[in-house]
């Protein structure tokens, strides 16, 4: 009997160890410790025992039922400590895994290339303003020397704003160029004055791959005393050399623009062929950039600057073709079509 109950010990610890859920420690539980136990089958026969054996067969089997509820307890508790460190290892936060990146944006090629143009003036010494989109006809015309009749006004296709005066006038318009906002600048501050005035300009214009009914221009304006037509050059030149490369050949020829006098215009070295003369450049190696000139005397005037003590150079230079000569973009719609796969390459 006493041989018997130690190996019950044996087998059950051993059992024991080898258990790993509450389930099975359950049903170790009633198997061993349980009412139909062999244990407990032993300390109930007892009674039925001679005394001295019963003594001795009683210690025995207590002694093991003390163990094996104690050992029973531990292992209870390894369990339950097991089950807790699990979860908290689930939970944890691994505060060295690199963070969840968002999609970032970037700015429009468009915008990058005004940044870049006005970071240049900047360095000269010019002042970035904006001004209006939708203008009234006076400064985007009148105040430039472009009269009602003036034949100027048919190279300019206006979107008209609805709206009447009294006299059955429509004298409000989405600006055609940003030369608008310098005769503003014109009327409303005084010599020195070295601003560009970059912005969104509006033509009445069907679209194709090199027009759109909307697109950027920045203007120029110098005013002060003793501004030659030198200080001109010298600024465009400066610019086309930063913005283009040292080596880019620059042109500057005589054009017409009412409200300046002289008018020029400057054109680059075709950034295509560089030279030689392409498709891009229409065969004259040279690609139009800029119209510039001396602001006419009547257009200060008109501002009230007095033109026999200040003078004054303009320019006014189209952006949306600079991206293009410089990436060989060969549709100006790609700018405005919002095509991801196309914006993502600037
Ligand atoms: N505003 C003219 C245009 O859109 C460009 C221009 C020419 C602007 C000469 C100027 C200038 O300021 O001086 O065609």
């Amino acid at each position: 009997m006493l041989q018997q109950l130690e190996e019950l010990k044996i087998s059950a610890l051993q059992e024991l160890e080898s258990i790993n859920t509450a389930k099975e420690l359950e049903s170790w539980r009633v198997r061993y410790l349980g009412k139909k136990s062999n244990l407990t089958k032993v300390l109930r026969s007892l009674a039925t025992l001679p005394l001295e054996e019963r003594k001795a067969i009683g210690a025995s089997a207590n002694e093991v039922r003390v163990d094996l509820e104690d050992s029973l307890r531990q292992k209870e508790q390894a369990l339950r400590e097991a089950e807790l460190a699990l979860s908290a290892q689930e939970e944890r936060i691994d505060i060295t895994l690199p963070g969840r990146s968002f999609p970032q944006g970037r700015l429009h090629p468009i915008t990058q290339t005004l940044h870049e143009i006005c970071d240049i003036f900047v360095s000269m010494g010019f002042e970035v303003v904006e001004g209006p989109e939708v203008e009234w006809d006076y400064y985007n015309f009148e105040a430039l020397n472009i009269y009602q009749e003036h034949p100027a006004r048919d190279t300019m296709s206006t979107s008209w704003v609805d709206f009447e005066t009294d006299s059955g006038q429509r004298p409000m318009l989405l600006r055609t160029h940003t030369t608008s906002i310098s005769a503003r600048i014109i009327e409303t501050r005084r010599p020195p004055i070295r601003v560009v005035v970059p912005g969104k300009v509006y033509r009445y214009e069907a679209s194709d791959a090199t027009h759109t009914p909307m697109f950027y221009q920045i203007d120029g304006l110098a005013v002060d005393e003793g501004i030659t037509m030198a200080n001109l050059r010298g600024t465009l030149y400066e610019f086309a050399r930063r913005f283009f490369g040292e080596d880019r050949k620059v042109r500057f020829r005589c054009d017409y623009f009412p409200f300046v006098e002289p008018g020029a215009e400057m054109a680059i070295e075709c950034l295509s062929c560089g030279g030689k003369g392409c498709r891009l450049c229409g065969n004259s190696g040279w690609i139009e950039i800029l119209g510039a000139g001396m602001t006419h005397p009547q257009v200060l005037q008109r501002g009230g600057i007095d033109p026999k003590v200040y003078t004054s150079f303009a320019f006014g230079m189209g952006i949306d073709r600079l991206p293009m000569l410089r990436y060989g973009i060969n549709d100006i719609r790609l700018f405005y079509g919002s095509d991801l796969r196309f914006l993502r390459q600037f």
